[in-house]
């Protein structure tokens, strides 16, 4: 009886002692963020802080390049160089910022790339949704609410970032314009995710063409941006406006007020790379590529929350 008792208490407190350890145990997350300018980007910082914030071992270093790729390149040798345990980045360009990711990858530090992708395949986990898969979908919508004939502007997102190419891709298969030949791209123009840009473009656009029945642009603060140009040239009715991110208070709440007519949910994976973090601190495998969803929100379905895109 005395054995089994000594044994069980010597297990319970070779427990405790392994839990202890373990909660002793801290790490320190470099976070390179490419542009906080953004409502999408300081959502994506929010939601890695609060994931982060629920595990007393993790310390997390923000990291913002405002918009420079040199800048983030400095930032993530600084976060190598710091001995950071892990990486999340998410990349303003894939070309620049490839070399500086497989150098973290490469001396051992595990790498998450959020929602840009970068080049090769020197990087733990990337985690993002299916820009292409978005881009279709907007493509499919488009030939459906033109009935197959209309004109169409699109403002394209940073083209030497993933999203924006992949944005493009998928719009243009979805669209079909081959065998909708009444469709038709009659301006386009990279506005780098940008309002302001967005705005000047549309502007040109509207100089230029008496015509316009829709604007897809890549991001919601491009679609908004196009709005506020067509509305001082009094032809905002005359226009739909498609974009993509869904954030409550900025592409739904345009859609619930009816200035956008369409956006699609662009998760941030900031929640999902802590979770990833943590499986990697454990040892545990993770898959090299997740893949998360998208809704998408209309004026008739923007109220029961958007539906899910398949
Ligand atoms: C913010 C942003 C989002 C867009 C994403 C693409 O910088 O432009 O609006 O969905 O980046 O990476």
């Amino acid at each position: 009886m005395k054995t089994v008792f000594a044994s069980v208490l010597g297990f319970l407190l070779l427990g405790m002692g392994l839990g202890v350890s373990q909660a002793q145990k801290t790490y320190t997350i470099g976070m390179s963020q490419c542009n906080l300018g953004e409502p999408w980007r300081q959502q994506m910082n929010a939601d890695v802080k609060r994931a982060a914030e629920s595990h007393a071992n993790l310390t997390v270093i923000f990291k913002d390049a405002q918009n420079d790729s040199l800048v983030q390149r400095s930032h993530v040798e600084e976060l190598i160089s710091q001995g950071v345990d892990l990486i999340i980045i998410s990349p303003r360009e894939a070309a620049p910022l490839t070399k500086p990711v497989a150098e973290a990858y490469d001396a051992g530090i595990p790498v998450i790339v959020l929602d840009r992708a970068v080049l090769g395949d020197k990087f733990t986990c990337f985690i993002g949704a299916d820009n292409r898969q978005i881009g279709r979908a907007a493509g499919e919508y488009v030939q459906k609410t033109l009935g197959g004939s209309g004109k169409i502007v699109e403002l394209k997102g940073l083209m030497t970032s993933t999203p924006g190419q992949d944005r493009h891709t998928g719009f243009l298969e979805g669209l079909d314009a081959k065998n909708h030949p009444g469709l038709e791209i009659i301006f386009d123009a990279d506005m780098q995710w940008l309002e302001p840009n967005a705005r000047k473009e549309m502007e040109s656009a509207l100089s230029r063409f008496d015509d316009i029945d829709l604007v897809y642009a890549h991001n919601d603060p491009g679609a908004h941006g196009a709005f506020l140009a067509a509305k001082a040239a009094g032809r905002e009715e005359d226009i739909q406006f498609i974009g993509i991110d869904a954030l409550p208070h900025e592409g739904v709440m345009y859609v619930e007020q009816g200035i956008m007519d369409v956006t699609f949910q662009y998760p941030t994976g900031g929640a999902e790379a802590i979770d990833t973090a943590l499986k990697i601190f454990n040892g545990e495998e993770v898959e090299k590529k997740m893949v998360l969803g998208t809704r998408i929100f209309t004026k008739d379905n923007v109220g029961q929350g958007g539906a899910v895109v398949r």
